[in-house]
């Protein structure tokens, strides 16, 4: 038997972190974990209570508010994945809208809200057998992870899947909006103080521009097995 291990999936949004992290954990029988949507249900939960708008945001009462705020996941033997649950409430489609996505990069900038949620996220990973996912786990959650992969792929082939994604679930987007929230993102999650986006040292950079979701796959499980066995 293999030992397991711990998987720190880091990389731009929309570069297909999560289809590639569940295909790993269900593979392997790993615990996976989007941080994203931890820093989603957080803007959701500011959202709801008027704490952030498109020309507002009440940082203060926010911090004040983190102790009230619940998150955990809860697995979903339909859909193969946990989700998300705000203070014991589903908000797996909430967190996905074009709203959400508008102010998170704003709120995943905030230290205190970084501090809590990568504490929660540490101890899930405690015992590894685990694949994360999201922006600082190869640098910060998990600076020991023995295997980290880093997604890559063009603004504009990431923002033609998000779009595909947003139409196929009836939201009225247009491509530009689209495309310009993908750069905005990037540019928040990149230039931010606390826990920017960097690729870490040790990380492995994967473009998958022109790589199917397959190709990808495979590509990682022999990383993962070559890891493993020399453990
Ligand atoms: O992976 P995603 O697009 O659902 O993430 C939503 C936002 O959350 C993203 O713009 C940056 C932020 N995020 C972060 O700062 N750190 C993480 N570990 C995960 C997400």
């Amino acid at each position: 038997m293999n030992k397991k291990i711990t998987i720190a999936i880091d990389g731009f949004s929309s570069t297909g972190k999560s289809t590639l992290a569940k295909q790993l954990a269900n593979h392997l029988g790993y615990v996976y974990v989007d941080t994203g949507a931890m820093y989603r249900a957080v803007t959701f939960f500011a959202m709801q209570n008027g704490y952030i708008n498109a020309d507002y945001f009440d940082i203060q009462t926010l911090i004040n508010s983190l102790p009230n705020i619940k998150l955990h996941f809860k697995f979903n033997s339909v859909l193969g994945f946990g989700e998300m649950y705000l203070n014991d409430v589903n908000v797996e489609t909430e967190i996905r809208t074009i709203e959400v996505s508008s102010f998170v990069s704003k709120v995943a900038e905030v230290s205190e809200v970084r501090a809590k949620l990568v504490e929660q996220q540490k101890e899930m990973g405690k015992d590894k057998g685990i694949v994360m996912d999201g922006r600082d786990i190869g640098t910060v959650v998990f600076p020991n992870a023995e295997l980290k992969i880093f997604m890559t792929a063009s603004a504009t082939t990431r923002a033609k899947r998000r779009y595909d994604e947003l139409v196929a679930k009836g939201d009225p987007v247009t491509f530009e909006e689209v495309l310009a929230n993908v750069e905005e993102r990037d540019h928040i999650d990149t230039h931010r103080e606390d826990s920017p986006l960097v690729m870490a040292d040790d990380a492995i950079e994967i473009d998958n521009s022109h790589l199917n979701r397959e190709e990808q796959f495979e590509l990682v499980l022999e990383l993962v097995n070559e890891i493993t066995k020399a453990i």
